[in-house]
């Protein structure tokens, strides 16, 4: 991630260039001297550092962005924040909703700008998508389903923890699908549809121990590979979703639909500039799915990159992100997704973790703007 925001901030000078403010890349850190200098010259940074914490107590930082794995991202938020700085974090907010809870309490006490990098939101086919549930033209919405299918770890020669292999290691990630993928589609879906408010779920962990990369030993492995839940939305419809890295051939085929009752929507990551739209109030002849093309000036983002009818691609949507950032500090507004929206999702990730676990019906406590 380091690279795709690095990207984000140079990109937007160039492509926004209305914009009151223009990041400066001021350092980067990590914690390897060798590699960190290497990233620094590459990327243009004007410094690095290899302990956070010195990063935090310079004066000549404004912001701090954390692109850590998420046993980091508590720690540093809250350092950040205390030390008034605005704080970017990636996604999940934290491993648990515990510790959620204290970085939206200090994050919101400390009073500092602050947004959650669920970059999807902003690429434009999925702006649009919002745009078209917002304007009512779906009618009341029955049903959302999700996925989000990966299938790097089959291997079951894969070890667990270390630098590599953080996300296979409880301690370090929090959990597996759940907060690493099914995040994501938790995210766009209380974005696109409101409120999630009760889950049932079942996980399954298909290889049960792994070689840990720092103990050398064999270990449980305590992260869930897999995740199906079905749920109720505040508003009535129902929402069923699927992780897994374990379905082979898919990479990382992150799709969602919304069937309301005057149209239904569908997107696809691997297509990411398109959006399927049905419309039942087009002429019973020619009724059918469309496939939109969202490259037009006049759809979302679209203005800023090049004539219509050509694409970009995943890191854009780090671009918007920090471009929309850097508008809510002019306006004095928030950027959305906060960590207190952020939080919001923990709360569904925790209820379907707990589900699995109890074999339960679980109620998430969500309270969602838009529910
Ligand atoms: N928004 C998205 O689509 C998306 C995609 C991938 C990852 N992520 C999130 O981004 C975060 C990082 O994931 P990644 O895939 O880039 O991981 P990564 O392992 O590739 O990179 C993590 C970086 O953090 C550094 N780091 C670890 N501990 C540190 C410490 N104590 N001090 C300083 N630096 C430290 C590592 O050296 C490494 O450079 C995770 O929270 C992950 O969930 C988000």
């Amino acid at each position: 991630m380091g690279r795709t925001h690095s990207n984000g901030y140079k990109r937007v000078p160039n492509f926004f260039p209305d914009l009151e403010y223009t990041p400066v890349l001021k350092a980067v850190c990590s914690r390897s001297e060798e590699k960190v200098k290497a990233f620094a010259e590459q990327w243009g940074y004007e410094s690095y550092e290899t302990d956070w914490k010195a990063l935090i107590a310079r004066d000549d930082i404004d912001a701090v962005d954390i692109c850590t794995p998420n046993n980091m991202h508590k720690e540093i938020a809250i350092a950040a924040a205390a030390a008034g700085k605005m704080v970017l974090c990636e996604k999940p907010l934290s491993r648990t909703l515990e510790e959620g809870e204290e970085m939206v309490k200090a994050i919101e006490e400390y009073g500092v700008k602050n947004t959650v990098w669920y970059n999807y939101r902003r690429l434009p086919a999925v702006t649009l998508a919002k745009q078209i549930v917002d304007s009512g033209k779906l009618g009341k919405i029955f049903h959302y389903r999700s996925n989000f299918l990966q299938d790097w770890t089959i291997n079951e020669n894969l070890p667990q923890g270390g630098r590599a292999f953080w996300r296979m290691d409880a301690e370090a990630a929090g959990s597996g699908v759940t907060g690493d993928l099914l995040a994501h589609c938790i995210d766009l879906a209380m974005w696109l549809n409101g409120g999630i408010k009760d889950v049932s779920s079942v996980t399954e962990t298909f290889v049960k121990e792994r070689v840990h990369e720092e103990t050398g030993k064999l270990q449980e492995v305590k992260i869930d590979d897999a995740c199906i839940f079905h749920c109720h939305f505040g508003n009535g419809s129902l929402g069923l979703f699927e992780s897994t890295r374990y379905a082979r051939g898919h990479k990382a085929l992150f799709t969602f639909e919304i069937n309301g009752e005057k149209g239904s929507l569908k997107w696809d990551l691997h297509d990411l500039n398109r959006l399927d739209f049905f419309n039942n109030a087009d002429e019973s002849t020619v009724r059918g799915w469309k496939s939109i093309h969202v490259t037009d000036g006049d759809q979302p983002y679209m203005d800023k990159w090049w004539v219509p009818g050509l694409t970009i691609g995943y890191e854009h949507s780090f671009v918007h992100q920090v471009a929309d950032f850097l508008k809510s500090v002019e306006a004095g507004e928030d950027c959305h997704p906060t960590f207190r929206d952020a939080y919001e999702t923990q709360k569904v990730c925790e209820a379907v973790l707990l589900s699995a676990k109890n074999r339960t019906w679980e109620e998430t406590q969500v309270d969602w703007k838009n529910k």
